[in-house]
């Protein structure tokens, strides 16, 4: 399948989530220059079946210890999330549109933890007229918003505290925490948190939230921060003298990217669960708490490949580009304008000719009139002419939702979810 002819990362996700057919990478079984086809370019195409393989993976690793939500901004449409529920997921929601989503994607309001810095008066009165069961709360003004509507409703409602943990919890690429931040409350002044629900008789303190960071490649920096994440839960249970009934962990799991990147090590992740369930069972007031975690990356991530056709091929001054018709107003992530500090490439791969010998790097460029639009620097290519495709790997997480699709107005790429041998469009806007 030619696989030598790739950059390692690339050759290994090729191998690993996709697969080739007649030298075409193959998403699901389905070999893309079919896709590309009868859905046109540029497209997403998400592998249905390979998403709800990683959630039952990452349960079994985590289990009996931590039951598995999935978050839904990592990819929001509702056909990706129903995978999720339909394997026992419940969701993380972090708006009024994304409880919108999770309720076309088939989960009941008390399956959904709602998160976020900044929630509004309306979406906050949606969601608990919705009947949500807990909402996690992240400033004083909140608690006093979410305590008022609460009781107008006439509801006793179940809040947990985010907190922004201390220095000892960080890790991750993209740290969310342990650092001056506006997620949730510093871990330094919980007292005063607890104190602040107490006085909202609508309100019940019931648990506590983490997230630490996303992007964490490490299996032992993933654990140091559950096992941190149970001994501030432990300090909140004392605080307050009653025990918690959940403990969520937050999400965070990395996927490689980048050249040299480590894939995450679920089996020494599993290796760790006995010891933080021993650390919760001692715990009289951890004991029956429900442990949550809420990845999105990782559960959607590398079942998903944007895929574009080529349109020009020109060389200036010496340097190959490959311009496209898809880029980062489609996928603003990998043209690395998405939070990376350094911008290096996604994997990318020649879709249409896989087996095919680079013979020299290329610039790989969208449609944008802008040089930020830039997808591949310098990548390792064979020969190609319009109407070949490329493919960006590790696309299923903050694709299309995290981009500015509206910048320079074209259309939308074409969204393909595939599921036992059969594919579908699931967006833009259909079902
Ligand atoms: C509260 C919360 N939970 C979960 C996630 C999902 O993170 P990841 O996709 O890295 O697992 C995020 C991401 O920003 C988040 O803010």
């Amino acid at each position: 399948m030619g696989a030598l002819t790739l950059a390692p990362l690339a050759a290994d996700l090729v191998a690993a989530h996709f697969g080739s057919q007649d030298g075409a990478l193959a998403i699901g079984g389905i070999d893309c220059r079919e896709l590309a086809r009868i859905y046109g370019t540029p497209f997403y195409a998400y592998d249905g079946d390979a998403m709800q393989a990683r959630y039952r993976a990452l349960s079994d690793a985590v289990s009996p210890f931590a039951r598995v939500y999935y978050s839904i901004k990592a990819n929001p449409r509702p056909q990706i999330a129903r995978l999720f529920v339909d394997c026992g997921a419940g969701l993380e929601i972090a708006s009024a549109g994304e409880f919108a989503a999770a309720r076309a994607a088939g989960c009941s309001s008390d399956a959904m933890l709602f998160a976020g810095p900044g929630k509004g008066a309306r979406e906050l009165e949606t969601v608990l007229a919705a009947g949500l069961s807990e909402l996690h709360v992240e400033s004083f003004e909140e608690i006093a918003l979410a305590g008022a509507i609460a009781a107008r409703l006439g509801r006793s409602l179940a809040v947990a505290i985010r907190i922004n943990p201390g220095e000892a919890a960080q890790g991750g690429a993209m740290r969310m925490g342990g650092k001056p931040a506006a997620f949730g409350f510093d871990e330094e002044i919980l007292a005063g948190v607890v104190a602040a629900i107490a006085a909202q008789p609508a309100l019940r303190l019931d648990g506590i939230h983490l997230f630490t960071g996303t992007q964490v490649l490490d299996a032992g920096v993933l654990l140091a921060q559950w096992r941190y994440g149970l001994d501030l839960a432990a300090r909140l249970a004392s605080l307050t003298g009653r025990p918690l009934a959940r403990i969520d962990l937050g999400g965070g799991l990395g996927i490689p990217y980048h050249a040299g990147d480590p894939t995450l090590d679920l089996a020494a992740v599993a290796a760790g669960v006995p010891s933080l369930m021993a650390r919760k069972n001692s715990d009289p007031l951890l004991r029956a708490a429900e442990v949550i975690i809420e990845p999105g990356r990782w559960l959607t991530g590398p079942a998903g490949a944007y895929v574009m056709a080529v349109r020009a091929v020109k060389v200036s001054r010496g340097q190959r580009f490959l311009v496209t018709d898809g880029g980062m107003h489609h996928h603003l992530a990998a043209s690395g304008n998405l939070g990376q500090v350094i911008k290096r490439d996604f994997p990318i791969v020649a879709a249409s000719r896989l087996g095919v010998p680079p013979t020299g790097p290329a610039q790989i460029v969208g449609p944008l009139c802008t040089p930020l639009d830039t997808l591949g620097r310098g990548t390792a290519m064979p020969d190609l002419a319009a109407g070949d495709l490329i493919a960006v790997l590790q696309s299923g997480a903050y694709g299309l939702t995290a981009s500015p699709a509206g910048f320079l107005s074209h259309d939308p790429p074409a969204e393909i979810l595939i599921q036992a041998g059969a594919h579908r469009a699931i967006g833009p806007d259909r079902d």
